[in-house]
């Protein structure tokens, strides 16, 4: 096939809205900072775009493009990069492209068509299959024992699989060539840390050593069992404050869920005293600036005790993911679940780069927490980094 029958061919595909998801990869120059472009479609306020995530040793950046414009950027990706895996609603395609652009086209049609869901940040596959039984989701009681998803446990379920997400994302962070410290603070019931363990180290094979660490000593006995009885060697569960936690030197992630109040921030300035190349945090019930805050321009808001209460979190969170950002890190505010399954839906995602900041980043921080008239926590936790 030539070149431009090929570019014909895909673009039409993509235009028809078939796409569920590609990826372009082998770069022609080594040089390349971009390894990877995965795409995909998404919905941004009602239109079809093509979401392009180009994935760099360290970093991920996003393009959101319409049709026109995708295909136009296909074209320039494909003249860079040597291969191409993309699954469209009635095919998988396989291209793969000479030195010299000659086309190896290899076409599969695809038995079951997969609805592709648009919603922005959001995959449309689960990563946990609904079909398959799980042993740690049975005996969490999330799926019955044939495996099927309970009725009453869908969002549980959900919410698993989209942390899941979050986890195959930030593989590219993790090391590949020792064991990979991981440490869930405040983990609880513990939903998450068995399906983190299940994910990196029954589904990718990693070689992990994790610790979920809680306040509830029956709740860590319970988690502690059914460890053992899944034989899960490398997963162990502590009775533990945060606070008082300072058994390790180094850590690659950290996960805190739902972790009250300063706890996040606790686990925070851990993580990043022990040098973690991950952060994933879904801060909960912060209640540290609400009784701070104090901004005489801002009084027409916070004369509300509700806006009060929700301009204080939204406020704990920027702080949170700005400090991350001086000491560092590459952090964002993601979309954990729908507000309409949980108002604590702010994920904290935090890779670590070692870029170093700008005094204008750090002027522009200064200002805002001047401005509220504030003192974070994770502020003067960090001051040793900052
Ligand atoms: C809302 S639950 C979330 C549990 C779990 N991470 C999840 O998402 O399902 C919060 C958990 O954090 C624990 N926690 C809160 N503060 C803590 C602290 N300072 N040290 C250890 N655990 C803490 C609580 O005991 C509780 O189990």
């Amino acid at each position: 096939m030539e070149y431009q029958e090929m570019i014909i061919q895909l673009t039409e595909l993509i235009n028809n809205k078939q796409l569920i998801s590609a990826t372009i990869s082998q770069p022609r120059a080594n040089s390349d900072e971009v390894k990877r472009v995965k795409i995909k479609p998404i919905e941004l306020k009602g239109i079809y775009h093509i979401q392009f995530e180009y994935q760099y040793e360290r970093i991920l950046k996003h393009e959101n493009l319409q049709l026109e414009l995708a295909s136009e950027k296909l074209n320039h990706l494909l003249k860079q990069y040597r291969q191409v895996q993309a699954e469209f609603q009635e095919e998988k395609v396989h291209i793969q492209l000479s030195k010299k652009f000659k086309v190896l086209w290899k076409s599969d049609l695809v038995q079951s068509q997969k609805v592709v869901n648009l919603s922005h940040n959001r995959k449309k596959n689960y990563l946990l299959d609904e079909e398959t039984a799980y042993p740690f989701l049975i005996r969490l009681g999330v799926q019955t024992p044939d495996g099927k998803v309970k009725k009453q446990k869908h969002d549980k379920f959900r919410q698993i699989n989209r942390f899941v997400e979050f986890i195959d994302d930030a593989l590219d962070y993790l090391p590949k060539d020792r064991p990979v410290r991981i440490l869930d603070f405040g983990s609880g019931k513990s939903y998450l840390t068995f399906a983190l363990y299940h994910y990196l180290h029954i589904e990718k094979g990693l070689d992990i050593r994790v610790t979920g660490l809680d306040l509830k000593k029956e709740v860590i006995e319970e988690c502690q069992q059914i460890a053992i009885d899944l034989k899960y060697e490398h997963l162990e569960f502590l009775v533990g404050d945060i606070n008082d936690y300072n058994e390790e030197t180094s850590v690659d992630m950290v996960v805190t869920l739902h972790a009250c109040d300063v706890a996040t921030d606790m686990a925070l300035a851990r993580a990043v005293k022990w040098g973690a190349k991950v952060i994933l945090s879904v801060p909960c019930c912060q209640h540290e600036l609400n009784t701070q805050l104090n901004s005489p321009t801002l009084d027409l808001m916070l004369q509300h005790g509700l806006v009060k209460e929700r301009f204080a979190a939204l406020a704990t969170d920027s702080i949170r993911a700005e400090l991350l950002k001086l000491v560092g890190y590459e952090a964002q505010l993601l979309e954990f679940i729908d507000m309409e399954h949980t108002p604590k839906n702010i994920l904290i995602r935090a890779y670590f780069t070692g870029k170093k900041t700008t005094s204008e980043e750090q002027v522009k921080y200064r200002a805002f927490v001047d401005f509220l008239q504030v003192k974070p926590f994770l502020e003067n936790e960090l001051k040793d980094y900052l």
